[in-house]
């Protein structure tokens, strides 16, 4: 498995360039078995193993796929199953949204159970509660789930905890039922409304996406189209992160500044400077940081997906930081990674207390899951000498070439390539 060697301590400065984002991505692309008729060309999608995953998702189920630097073209038109059952579906979360989606069209569907970062119980409760209220029978056995039905007739949902997961699989669904789905306590997500829109340029009737409340006019078919992936908020906040921690001046290019107000408005609590701009934020940093407290809540709020990076950041931030994790009950374990640098920090429940130290040393640490992996990456930025970060396969999964992007800013990172392992003694 690969290897990140990070020296730390240095300045980062200059302009890094924000991909497309994964989790709009990798349900847009599942979407697209939506089209019976033309191809979609989805652009702005992100150079990450979760897309090359759900890509051969989608070729297995017999979609002819052409891609290239950051788009696909998928021509869904000659389906001929509807069992996704290859490695790459219990590898990735987003697999899920063939549920929906295959549901919708051909009213049944067979998925692995899909798997992700182990963050927690991941329960798919409340996609089967949508599926069935729209007529579906599901039944899940041998690890496998089985949708089914002789048609989909739209119906009041109200979810009763707010899933972005849910909100788009039972939307996917609802686009081709008979009447009108309503979705009530839908999630808000930035990559909600983006999968949404991309239904409506296909020719689906959905409003009030961005809202608690989604209605979803069923209609005949959906076609083939040529849509654009939002930004990343994720690496957005991430990169944001990053150059706060590292002092400097970085300008952060291709975000919606809107999505990401909740992470802006803490860093700026922390004493860091941003100008916000139409499409780029610029983040200024003398590396003189204090604690902030965190409750991490569906959009608007703050991202449960980086706080594991931003609890790196305040590893070094002057006094006492809280971290409440409402969103999922087991997102802390990067903090024993960064003990092992010389963090001080404990876990109760769903709370983490972390104390500011002087300064956090390098070590071999590991990426346990995606966000702990770009935390592992802030870490080691900040720290005082050469930190090797295990488990980068997790980091591939979500970050586009995270050891270019932040070489380009300064950051002395390599990649050591599994076979090359001899060349780190
Ligand atoms: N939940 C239920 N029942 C359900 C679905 C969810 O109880 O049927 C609960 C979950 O246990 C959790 C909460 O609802 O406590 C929110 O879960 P949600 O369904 O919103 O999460 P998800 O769709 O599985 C997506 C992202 C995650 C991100 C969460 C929350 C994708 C592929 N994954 O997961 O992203 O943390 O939303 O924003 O979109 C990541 O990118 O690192 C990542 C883990």
């Amino acid at each position: 498995m690969d290897k990140l060697i990070i020296n730390g301590g240095k300045r980062i400065c200059g302009d890094i360039e924000i991909s497309g984002a994964k989790n709009a991505a990798v349900a847009i692309l599942p979407a697209a078995v939506l089209a019976s008729k033309g191809v979609c060309t989805i652009e702005n999608i992100p150079d990450i193993e979760d897309v090359r995953g759900v890509l051969k998702i989608l070729e297995s189920l017999g979609c002819k796929i052409t891609s290239g630097d950051n788009y696909a073209v998928i021509n869904s038109e000659n389906i001929n199953t509807c069992k996704a059952d290859i490695d790459e579906v219990k590898g990735m979360r987003g697999s899920y949204y063939l549920l929906g989606s295959l549901l919708s069209r051909f009213k049944k569907a067979s998925v692995d159970m899909p798997g992700g970062c182990s963050i927690g119980v991941r329960p798919i409760d409340q996609h089967i509660k949508g599926f069935e209220a729209l007529g579906a029978k599901v039944q899940i056995e041998h690890g496998v789930v089985r949708v089914e039905a002789e048609r989909l007739v739209g119906s009041n949902i109200y979810f009763d905890v707010v899933s972005v997961g849910a909100t788009i699989n039972v939307m996917m669904a609802a686009v081709l039922a008979e009447g009108t789905t309503v979705l009530e306590n839908a999630a808000k997500e930035p990559h909600v409304v983006d999968v949404a829109n991309f239904l409506n340029t296909m020719g689906a009737n959905i409003k009030g996406a961005g809202t608690d409340v989604i209605r979803i006019t069923g209609v005949d078919e959906l076609r083939g189209c040529t849509y654009s992936v939002i930004p990343d908020q994720i690496e957005a906040g991430t990169y944001m992160i990053a150059a706060a921690a590292c002092g400097g001046q970085v300008r952060i290019r291709n975000v919606i500044p809107k999505h990401l107000e909740s992470i802006s408005a803490k860093l700026i609590e922390m004493g860091v400077e941003i100008i916000e701009e139409d499409d780029f934020l610029v983040i200024k940093s003398d590396g003189k940081l204090k604690g902030v407290n965190i409750k991490t809540l569906p959009y608007p709020g703050f991202p449960t997906d980086v706080q594991q990076p931003m609890s790196a950041l305040l590893s070094i931030a002057c006094g006492r930081s809280i971290i409440n994790e409402s969103i999922w009950e087991s997102r802390y374990k990067h903090l024993d990674e960064l003990k092992k640098m010389g963090a001080n920090a404990k876990v109760e429940g769903r709370i983490a207390i972390i104390d500011g130290v002087q300064k956090l040393t390098g070590a071999e640490i590991r990426a346990t899951d995606l966000r702990a992996g770009a935390a592992m990456v802030i870490a080691g930025l900040i720290a005082e000498g050469t930190t090797v970060v295990t488990g980068v396969e997790h980091i591939d999964r979500g970050y586009p070439k995270i050891e270019e992007k932040l070489s380009k800013l300064g950051a002395d990172i390599r990649r050591i390539k599994s076979e090359d392992k001899r060349s780190l003694i």
